[in-house]
């Protein structure tokens, strides 16, 4: 009986070890996400603010070459917001 216990306690430590390892995991990834989202929010506001700047200079085909690539930008900023609710 003694010898159950012992093995019980030592599950249960291990169990508490990797819930700790699981949460910093978490803790670290977080971290990650909202770093990335914030750079693809910045990469979103220069982009447009160049699409304006070659709009107002008349150039219209890098203004449109910029767009397609906000466009991509904005579905990274999606798609990492996505996964950060995820967690
Ligand atoms: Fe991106």
């Amino acid at each position: 009986m003694k010898r159950i216990h012992a093995d019980i306690k030592k599950s249960e430590d291990i169990i508490q070890k990797l819930n700790t390892f699981i949460s910093k995991q978490n803790g670290k990834l977080i971290q990650y996400l909202k770093q990335d989202i914030e750079d693809e929010e910045k990469a979103i506001r220069d982009y447009k603010n160049q699409i304006s700047y070659c709009r107002s200079l008349g150039d219209h085909k890098t203004a449109d070459l910029l767009e397609h690539i906000a466009k991509e930008e904005e579905i990274h900023f999606k798609e990492i917001s996505s996964r950060l609710q995820k967690i």
